[in-house]
């Protein structure tokens, strides 16, 4: 009865039963054959896994068993669902309930899918309470940026009882993402981690979320900093394809987790990386591109000043061609034509002297003002600087693309910016210079970011359910740039004789350390 997007804003993605059987069985198998169980699932839904758990074991086993369930379109018929048995439902916001105080009120197996609910949806004085409350619970700081998952998993630590078992379905991205290096802190330093199983983005979990998942485990008991992980990845949970044991060093050191099940690769460390040749950014967020973005007719028929605009690239998909062509005034040659609104003067002075644009800006800004991107600048309509980029990145693509990368690179003859779809690469001093002076550089090197192993590239990313791949500014940044210094002679040279430090401050700092 709900729609997409109410269910998105609850999170609200039910475990298949299969694999809510896999998970029970897996941490009952952990929790031992013998130990009574008092089982906690913090946002329980329909209760797939409370369902699972009594086909497991026979309900005299279970002591007690707990669940929260925020939203009372699941919960009420949830709670008549499981009237009979031990189930204690709760309809509330679990994190807001205050937790057990003594340990035999708290709870040895504790089994979540929780809510996926992205920053952007949390508002900010709600960040700031989980942000405290985790904190308190269990003194880990999580990142503005962590999804709802995050503030979960670490508010049920005090829920746990010593030597607790939790196993958590959860996206996979934590593994990977800055913001999830609070999440890693607490897996390695507040609870010993047992594994972590990553399901194969091509064998999509939930139909209907696109995240890759993945079940961590772990003991509510302190680290030892000789134990083991496994990673396994792929197949079932209970038949992983690929598994091996990661020693808890390697994990401290490793920024990215998603690899370590799939690859033994140590990977030596690369001397010059994209990063070392270009200044990558990602293209403008406008804060609403139904508004910002237009067309030359809007222009034309609204009489609105043609100095108040620039070019701007269409989304990637509107560009079939690979090299953007200018015309005499700089705009691509392209069928679709459009202008980002990127007027750099006050509100006073468009009354004053654009009048047709500011009942532009009048008609709009009740819609897109109080965004969180234009209320955070410093005039609301005012755009990130971003000069037209040489070359831009596709960053978002599927592995199966037709032509075998998902990934572009676009030679950009234009003066036009583009928005955040692309990422922009502007070369760096040495590269700069050496295209100053042999403007076939430029192509050559774009013909070498093109023949790239999609490989090596689809690696520094992070990927999501049904193979769609994603790489942010420092992912790219961080992609072996060898090919391209051997593909453009000239480049070599510069490599081998100048030190990295010319390259950029960062790299050197990098090479020294
Ligand atoms: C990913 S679903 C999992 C449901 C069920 N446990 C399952 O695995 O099928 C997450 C559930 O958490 C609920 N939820 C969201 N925010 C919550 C909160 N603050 N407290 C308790 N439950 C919450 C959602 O309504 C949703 O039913």
């Amino acid at each position: 009865m709900k729609s997409q997007a109410e269910r998105n804003r609850l999170g609200q993605f039910a475990t298949p039963t299969s694999l809510a059987r896999d998970i029970l069985q897996f941490g009952i198998a952990l929790l031992g054959e013998e130990n009574r169980i008092r089982f906690l699932d913090p946002a329980i839904g329909t209760g797939s896994f409370f369902s699972a758990l009594l086909h497991t074991v026979p309900e005299s086993r279970i002591d007690a068993a707990k669940g929260f369930e925020l939203d009372a379109h699941y919960g009420e018929p949830s709670g008549d669902f499981w009237r009979g048995t031990n189930l204690n439902l709760e309809i509330a916001d679990f994190t807001q309930i205050k937790p057990p105080r003594e340990e035999a009120h708290r709870f040895n197996l504790l089994i979540c899918n929780p809510p996926y609910v992205r920053h952007h949806h949390i508002v900010n004085a709600e960040k700031s309470r989980l942000h405290d409350a985790t904190k308190a619970a269990c003194g880990i700081n999580i990142s503005g940026l962590a999804g709802l998952y995050c503030y979960f998993l670490s508010l049920s630590h005090i829920w746990m009882q010593q030597g607790g078992i939790a196993g958590w379905l959860m996206p996979s991205e934590f593994m990977d993402v800055n913001y999830g290096k609070a999440v890693k802190r607490y897996l390695l330093n507040k609870v010993t981690l047992l594994r972590i199983h990553r399901f194969d983005p091509q064998e999509v979990q939930f139909g209907d979320a696109l995240v890759s998942s993945a079940v961590v485990w772990f003991r509510n008991d302190p680290p030892s900093a000789s134990h083991n992980v496994d990673f396994t990845f792929g197949g079932s949970l209970l038949r992983p394809k690929i598994s091996r044991t990661v020693p808890f060093s390697v994990l401290h050191e490793a920024a990215k987790w998603t690899s370590l099940s799939i690859s033994d690769d140590q990977e030596a460390a690369v001397c010059h990386r994209l990063a070392d040749l270009f200044k990558i950014k990602r293209g403008v967020a406008t804060g609403g591109n139904k508004f910002f973005i237009v067309t030359k007719e809007q222009i034309e028929t609204g009489g609105l000043p043609r100095e108040a605009f620039r070019p701007i690239l269409p989304s990637p998909r509107h560009v079939a061609v690979d090299e953007i062509e200018a015309d005499k005034d700089g705009a691509p040659v392209l069928d679709r034509q459009l202008f980002l609104l990127d007027c750099r003067v006050s509100e006073e002075e468009v009354i004053a002297r654009y009048p047709t644009l500011w009942s532009y800006l009048e008609k709009c800004k009740h819609i897109v003002s109080e965004r969180y991107l234009c209320r955070s600048r410093k005039v609301w309509y005012f755009q990130e600087e971003r000069p037209p980029a040489p070359i831009l990145c596709t960053y978002i693509g599927r592995s199966d693309a037709k032509n075998g990368r998902p990934f572009r690179f676009i030679l950009n003859h234009s003066k036009a910016t583009a928005a955040n779809v692309y990422l922009l690469l502007y070369p760096k001093s040495v590269l700069a210079r050496a295209i100053d002076r042999d403007q076939s550089i430029l192509r050559r090197v774009w013909e070498a970011l093109n023949n790239l192993c999609p490989k090596a590239i689809l690696k520094e990313g992070r990927v999501y359910g049904g193979g769609l791949h994603k790489l942010e500014p420092n992912e790219l940044g961080n992609v072996d740039a060898t090919p391209i210094i051997k593909a453009v002679p000239e480049l070599k040279d510069l490599a081998k004789s100048i030190q990295p430090s010319l390259f950029d401050p960062e790299a050197a700092q990098r090479n020294v350390s």
